[in-house]
């Protein structure tokens, strides 16, 4: 059972001469079902992605290629995450702020969701996550 905290999770690996494999499948290697899949590329180098939170909206982020750091902050204290193999990823649930920065170079940022999007569920105001966490 995943505890529904921040945490790198590790993926299944085959090696292989041929090239190696990984996979993620629903409830399994990570703590929900994959309602959307979506992926952040061509970052200008310095460039910040992210910046708010979600009401209810539980991610996993993968660097498939390249690298780039997370952020994230529960309203008390920050947590930074380089994620630099496509092997593991962050699970991030609810209620926290994410950035996304220090792309590297033809980076790759895979995002599984478990919602559809759906912009009222982002929290762009980071006294609101504030409050709502300490409340
Ligand atoms: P956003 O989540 O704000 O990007 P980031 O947090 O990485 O800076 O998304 C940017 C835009 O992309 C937003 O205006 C709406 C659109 N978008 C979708 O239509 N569907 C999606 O699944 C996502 C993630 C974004």
């Amino acid at each position: 059972m995943i505890k529904l905290e921040p945490q790198i999770i590790k993926l299944p690996k085959f090696l292989d001469p041929r090239g190696n494999l990984s996979f993620i499948e629903d409830n399994q290697q990570i703590p929900f079902k994959i309602a959307r899949t979506y992926w952040i590329y061509d970052v200008p180098g310095g460039e910040t992605r992210g910046g708010h939170a979600y009401y209810e909206l539980q991610e996993f982020i993968v660097a498939l290629s390249g690298s780039f750091d997370v952020v994230l902050h529960d309203g008390k204290k920050e947590h930074r995450f380089l994620l630099n193999r496509s092997y593991y990823g962050l699970y991030v649930p609810k209620l926290y702020w994410r950035s996304m920065e220090n792309f590297s170079t033809n980076s790759l940022a895979l995002v599984l969701a478990d919602k559809e999007y759906n912009e009222k569920d982002y929290i762009r105001d980071f006294d609101e996550l504030k409050a709502l966490r300490n409340a």
